[in-house]
């Protein structure tokens, strides 16, 4: 078989209803893509492994959904608005536009191959806009570019509302919008994204250690829980670090076409907390005049046992949803010679990431008893509450297969006319195809097992 690529992926996520291209009737636009029936189903199922593992699992970590839009002085304070932005460059020749450090050389237009390039310019990369009634056009207001600052912004919300001692954090997961130069590799590198983020607010004199620590527990996560081969993973140290950081290791996963990133592990120190803290004294200042000293917010955290009050350091875990969502598709598609001149394509996914956990199928359309029987039996699986269930009335078994393989569905349940004889239907598994005949009483324990896997 050959070997998979991104458009094996690209094909079959469009063919199955996993992702569409964004604005589609109207000729898509660059780096948006929507999410269709299965799409959903699997990114929910990562999301909720991650949520799982940093708030459900432990008792240190409080949960928070911040708005998408937000204050224009917020991303001034955080440094962004000065200085997150790539390197631009243009081709004199042809006129393409490209980030200069994602060039394939940057001497030479990835596009016409001309030398003439112009000098790269700082190219903002956060989405502004101008809302409100009152608003004049200028820009008040910027989509968050990532989740991280809007989480530190609460800090104060947060550990009134939860009282924590340090090191404690605090998780996200959440939309984050970029105006990326070069929109690539489907759903890699898009304008709209997901991360999932974590901050982790340390005494500064623990920084490292707890860098370490959260380098090896979110590489595990990728290996245990997500199931990625560890030969897939490496970690990768940042050499030109962003404005805020100390230290930054980027988690890579092997696409087919090389090693990139899917999540980040930085030391971002005091920086965060302690510019939105500086910003508030100069709000002070104008709380003063406007007699309103209660607008200012200190971003600091008081030791209730020495009383001293300090910023701590933040240790952050930066995942996009999206790109897990990619490495898993891809380390699951998988594409099988049946001999005879056949083969199928089917995504060998754990069962508890699959979209649908069963489909259940009568073998012919159109018969009363076993439309029955299945719905009896679609009806008591949907009990369970394991998420997605099926039920195929189109009468043509090996099309229903198929699609299953494909979408990854773990387990089919076929009702045919021994059923209605003896009560038996026949369970059929995904990844060896194998059949095997159980009691209709039994479907619900043999799903719940799989499913768990
Ligand atoms: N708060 C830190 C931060 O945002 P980042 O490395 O810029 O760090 C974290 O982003 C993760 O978000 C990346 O590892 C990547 O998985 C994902 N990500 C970043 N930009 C993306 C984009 N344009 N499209 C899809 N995912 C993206």
């Amino acid at each position: 078989m050959p070997a998979k690529t991104v458009n094996d992926i690209v094909a079959l996520c469009k063919r199955r209803g996993f992702i569409f291209t964004g604005s589609e009737i109207y000729g898509g636009l660059g780096g948006a893509y929507d999410y269709g029936p299965y799409g959903v189903e699997l990114m929910k199922n990562i999301r909720n492994a991650w949520w799982n593992s940093m708030i459900y699992s432990r008792n240190d970590i409080e949960g928070l959904d911040a708005a998408l839009i937000s204050n224009r002085l917020m991303w001034k304070y955080s440094g962004h608005e000065a200085s997150f932005s790539d390197p631009l460059v243009e081709c004199k020749k042809c006129g393409a536009r490209m980030r200069q450090d994602k060039m394939r050389d940057p001497t030479k237009c990835d596009n016409c191959g001309s030398t003439e390039i112009t000098e790269p310019r700082a190219y903002q990369l956060m989405m502004g806009l101008s809302i409100g009634a009152m608003a004049d056009g200028a820009i008040n207001a910027y989509l968050r570019p990532e989740t991280a600052t809007t989480t530190y912004v609460n800090f104060k919300n947060v550990l009134d509302a939860k009282p924590h001692k340090l090191p404690f954090g605090i998780a996200q997961i959440g939309k984050a919008f970029r105006n990326e130069i070069s929109p690539r590799g489907f759903v890699f590198r898009m304008r709209e994204f997901e991360q999932a983020e974590m901050q982790y607010f340390v005494n500064p004199s623990d920084d490292e250690k707890y860098f370490e620590m959260w380098k090896a527990t979110r590489l595990a996560w990728w290996i245990d829980t997500l199931g990625i081969p560890a030969e897939k993973l490496r970690f990768l140290p940042h050499e030109k670090l962003a404005h805020y950081a100390k230290a930054a290791v980027d988690i890579e996963y092997e696409f087919p076409d090389g090693f990139d990133e899917v999540e980040g592990v930085h030391n971002r120190q005091d920086f965060d907390l302690g510019s939105h803290t500086k910003s508030q004294d100069e709000f002070e200042i104008h709380a003063k005049v406007l007699d309103n000293k209660d607008s200012t917010t200190k971003l600091a955290y008081s030791d209730p046992q020495s009383g001293e009050s300090f910023i701590p350091y933040v240790i952050e875990t930066a995942m996009g949803v999206n790109r897990a969502m990619l490495a898993v598709m891809i380390e699951a598609y998988t594409e099988e010679d049946l001999g005879d001149g056949k083969s199928r394509i089917v995504l060998k996914l754990k069962p508890w990431l699959s979209p649908v956990k069963a489909a259940v199928i009568p073998l012919a359309r159109n018969v009363p008893e076993l439309l029955e029987i299945s719905n009896n039996i679609e009806n008591d699986l949907r009990k369970l509450g394991i998420g997605r269930i099926e039920l195929e009335n189109s009468g043509n078994i090996g099309k229903n297969y198929r699609r299953h393989d494909e979408i990854g569905t773990p387990v089919c349940i076929t009702v045919d006319h021994q059923t209605i004889e003896d009560g038996t239907v026949t369970l059929r598994y995904r990844d060896t195809m194998d059949q095997v005949r159980v009691p209709i009483a039994d479907v619900p324990s043999k799903v719940l097992e799989i499913v768990k896997q």
